[in-house]
């Protein structure tokens, strides 16, 4: 067995992402390191679940910076103080910018509750439940300069029922997206991935005899 992956987790919310992947990091056969998590905001649940699993936390909120760009380069280094080798944005409420992409693009992953690239932005559940869509689901991707633009890793399809409400579509979203999330961040992790304009590729290595 390598080392394990270290990666570095962003939240601004409750964090149930980063709960799933701190219970996958538990059995060292994941491969993945959770090395540090940062947030935009103080008094998540999200910073409480990584301080209970003993995980270094960082917050960086930019109304305490005169600009955007200074905060974006801030994120940037303090992200790169853990020297991780992917960075998941597990619900951060933030676009990152120039900055942070120069740095850490193409290998920043973020889930997204629609099938990409319908229903883009904060209100991906909404959206699709008002446009009356049967099939829903969320997307995970390699972020770049746009809102949920960036090149698609996997996606996983949910349906939407009658008597649905945002929150409940949501919820039915969020617990296919955790596992989508720990199943793709494990495989990048493990056996590495390619990207060909927007196609990304992870090809299983095989299993040592
Ligand atoms: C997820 O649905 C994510 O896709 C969206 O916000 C939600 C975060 O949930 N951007 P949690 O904080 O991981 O519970």
């Amino acid at each position: 067995m390598t080392d394990a992956t270290p990666v570095v987790v962003l939240v601004s919310g409750s964090g149930t992402n980063l709960q799933a992947l701190l219970d996958a990091c538990d059995d060292p056969a994941y491969g993945v390191r959770v090395a540090a998590v940062g947030a935009d905001r103080e008094g998540i649940a999200g910073l409480e679940r990584a301080e209970a699993a003993g995980v270094p936390t960082f917050v960086l909120r930019v109304s305490d910076f005169e600009t955007r760009e200074a905060w974006d380069v801030a994120l940037a280094d303090r992200v790169a103080a853990h020297a991780p080798e992917l960075v998941v944005l597990a619900g951060f409420m933030k676009l990152t910018g120039p900055a942070f992409l120069a740095r850490f693009g193409g290998r920043t992953l973020n889930a997204h509750p629609a099938l990409s690239p319908s229903f883009p932005g904060m209100h991906g559940p909404r959206d699709a439940l008002e446009h009356g869509v049967k099939i829903t689901g969320a997307t995970l991707f390699l972020v770049d300069e746009g809102v949920d633009t960036g090149p698609i890793v996997a996606q996983v399809a949910v349906p939407v029922l009658d008597d649905d409400t945002v929150d409940s579509l949501h919820e039915r979203i969020k617990t296919s997206e955790r596992g989508m999330l720990v199943e793709w961040v494990g495989r990048l992790a493990r056996d590495g991935y390619s990207t060909d304009g927007r196609r990304v590729t992870s090809p299983r290595k095989k299993e040592s005899a």
